[in-house]
């Protein structure tokens, strides 16, 4: 996590880094700073407030000169959000000065040896260590220090570098954080991500674990970790500013809820073709596909839940075994996997710290590694063997909403693609289930069209203390999106069950008024659902269901329905979701809550 940015070039750096800055705020913002570098000297400021701060603090950066600089916006992990701890980091010289993403997980050892040659700290950052290291060896050449320092760090970092002595010379380095390079006119950038310099270049050059990256603004050289000149690619960002912006919403939230039609349709369509699934340059033949006997799926957060519903559909229609394991838990669980294993790695940003962990403990184990991801050149999806891209465009609200809905599309035709391919279910199964998959844009509009409900749902329960979602089956794995988005966003205490589960113990906490969202799309299970409303309403609660059109005998039972267009049983987890990513995003508008930047989280969590 943490969002750094550099510039250097023929203008003022400030403003540009300041509006850099406020589009990687989703990556962490609980202090930031900038550093320029004007006529030998660093120029910093820093807040423990947001961008808007900063800006204010420096008349929207016209207060500082240079046109060069560094810039950060940090989640905190070592040492709590204040001045001292926020980036850049000066070396005690003042020779120096470093941004950072990601952790030095040696930094205690080099402080004190640091700390045995003199140094003094005034940071509790791992970030210090950098900085002075770079000091402790410079003798005049800062690509040299710079290698010397980076060959004794271990861990994750992305770094932005300056030097008093080069004044117009930026250093970027990457290693397991993303880096990228934008290339300009007479002006290059280095950026956490594209979102932060689309607006000046779409030209960008991707750095791989381990290399850095000399600019000035009219080149930028590449080099290996050893300082062997490279060559490298540039590539052109497919999207525009726009995609990034607000267009007109009050947060990134809704405008990217109110997307989801056109991105599962963006994601599902062109992937279809004379009525079956073709997954272009996939890497993943029938002669492969054969030899899998288990599928394991692992990712975190929603992406998890994604997974979740992938394995009940995949299931079904392969009749392969498929674990799914959060990404935290299975890099460390010794896993069963070998090269007859498919290993499904799904991350929005592609870059989670414990999903590429995962990643890379499978390949090692010979699995194959096919990945879903949504950032293109991220590092899970350089890592993996077998790529797909959801399509949803970029996504900003720390909160996912189209990330969530284009993964859960992507393994509906994957799961389809496979089944057709081996032919573990009947054909007109998968032919009805990619007919309704291409209707489901449609009835993601309908259920956007109900928001005014939605709003009136969630304006009389939002100062309710606690929450359960319970739903079995597909449902089950929605209950969970469900309850994390209230949750995260709304503060409000929420735990999803799964229906069955709940009288072993979670029943305990229901008392008279306790809400509890029952989910109720999965018809095979439909009346063991209502048993397990029975039993709720037994205790007192007030119930909300979701279910379909016409679904009279939910109705009977519950306090309230939330009724949804009918699609094929097994894909209704694509509706199901959006009632309540609407339900979150209102009861955190009511409750004044920040939308887009819930406390204490950050979109891409790239420390373990
Ligand atoms: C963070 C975000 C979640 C997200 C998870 C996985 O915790 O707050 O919204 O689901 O990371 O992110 P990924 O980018 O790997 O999908």
């Amino acid at each position: 996590m943490c969002g750094i940015i550099g510039f250097t070039g023929d203008c003022p750096a400030a403003p540009l880094l300041l509006e850099g800055l406020e589009r990687l705020e989703y990556r962490g913002y609980d202090s930031a700073g900038v550093a320029l570098l004007h006529r030998g000297r660093f120029l910093v400021s820093k807040t423990t407030e947001r961008i808007g701060d900063l800006k204010a603090k420096t008349d929207k950066g016209r207060a500082l000169k240079g046109s060069i600089g560094i810039g950060h916006t940090r989640w905190a992990t070592h040492g709590g959000p204040s001045a001292e701890n926020a980036h850049p980091h000066l070396s005690e010289d003042g020779r120096f000065a470093v941004v950072h993403n990601g952790i030095i997980e040696n930094y205690a050892d080099l402080k004190a040896e640091l700390q045995r040659h003199g140094i003094e700290f005034s940071s509790e950052t791992d970030t210090e260590v950098v900085p002075n290291l770079i000091a402790y060896y410079y003798k005049g050449n800062f690509l040299d220090a710079v290698l010397r320092a980076v060959g004794r760090l271990s861990g994750s970092y992305s770094l932005g570098i300056l030097c008093c002595d080069y004044p117009d010379t930026l250093i970027a380095v990457r290693h397991f954080s993303p880096l990228i390079v934008g290339l300009g006119s007479e002006s290059n950038f280095l950026a956490s991500d594209v979102t932060a310099l689309i607006s000046h270049t779409k030209r960008v050059a991707y750095l791989e674990d381990g290399e850095l990256a000399v600019l000035n603004p009219n080149h930028v050289e590449f080099y290996s970790s050893e300082g062997r000149p490279i060559h490298k690619e540039s590539s052109f960002v497919n999207w525009d500013l726009a995609a990034a912006e607000k267009g007109g919403y009050n947060h990134f939230m809704m405008k990217e809820i109110m997307e989801q039609p056109r991105a599962v349709r963006e994601t599902v369509e062109p992937r279809i073709k004379n009525g079956r699934v073709v997954f272009e340059d996939i890497g993943l033949d029938e002669e492969r596909l054969k030899t899998f006997n288990k599928i394991a799926i692992v990712a975190c957060g929603s992406a998890y839940h994604a997974g979740m519903v992938g394995k009940y559909v995949i299931e079904e229609l392969l009749r392969l075994p498929v674990e799914i394991d959060l990404a935290s838990e299975f890099r460390y669980r010794n896993p069963i996997i070998d090269h007859k294993t498919l290993v499904i790695v799904i991350s929005q940003s592609g870059e989670t710290a414990d999903t590429l962990a995962a990643l890379r403990e499978a390949k090692a184990r010979g699995a194959h590694i096919l990945s879903i991801v949504n950032v293109v050149g991220s590092s899970i999806a350089k890592a993996s063997h077998s790529l797909l891209y959801t399509w949803a465009g970029p996504e900003i609200a720390v909160a996912t909403t189209k990330g969530y809905t284009t993964q859960v599309a992507l393994l509906y035709l994957f799961a389809i693609w496979a089944a057709d391919i081996l032919s573990t279910a009947p054909k007109a199964q998968l032919e009805e289930m990619l007919e309704g998959l291409c209707r489901i844009p449609e009835a993601i509009e309908a259920c956007l069209e109900e928001r005014g409900r939605i709003k009136d749902m969630a304006r009389r329960s939002c100062y309710i203390g606690s929450i359960f979602f319970i739903g079995r089956n597909i449902d089950y794995a929605v209950a969970l999106e469900a309850s994390l988005k209230l949750k995260e966003i709304s503060y409000i205490h929420s735990e999803a069950y799964a229906a069955g589960e709940l009288k072993h113990g979670t029943i305990s906490l229901i008392e008279h008024g306790t809400t509890v969202i029952a989910l109720a799309g999965f018809k095979p299970l439909a009346d063991k659902l209502i048993s397990n409303i029975k039993e709720v309403k037994a205790r007192g609660a007030f119930v909300v269901a979701c279910a379909t059109e016409g679904n009279q005998e939910i109705s009977n039972e519950s306090d309230e329905v939330i009724y949804l267009p009918p699609v094929h049983p097994l894909l209704f987890p694509l509706v199901e979701v959006i009632p309540f990513q609407l339900y979150a995003y209102y009861v955190a508008v009511c409750k004044d809550c920040d939308v887009d930047k819930p406390r204490n989280l950050a979109k891409s969590v790239t420390v373990e």
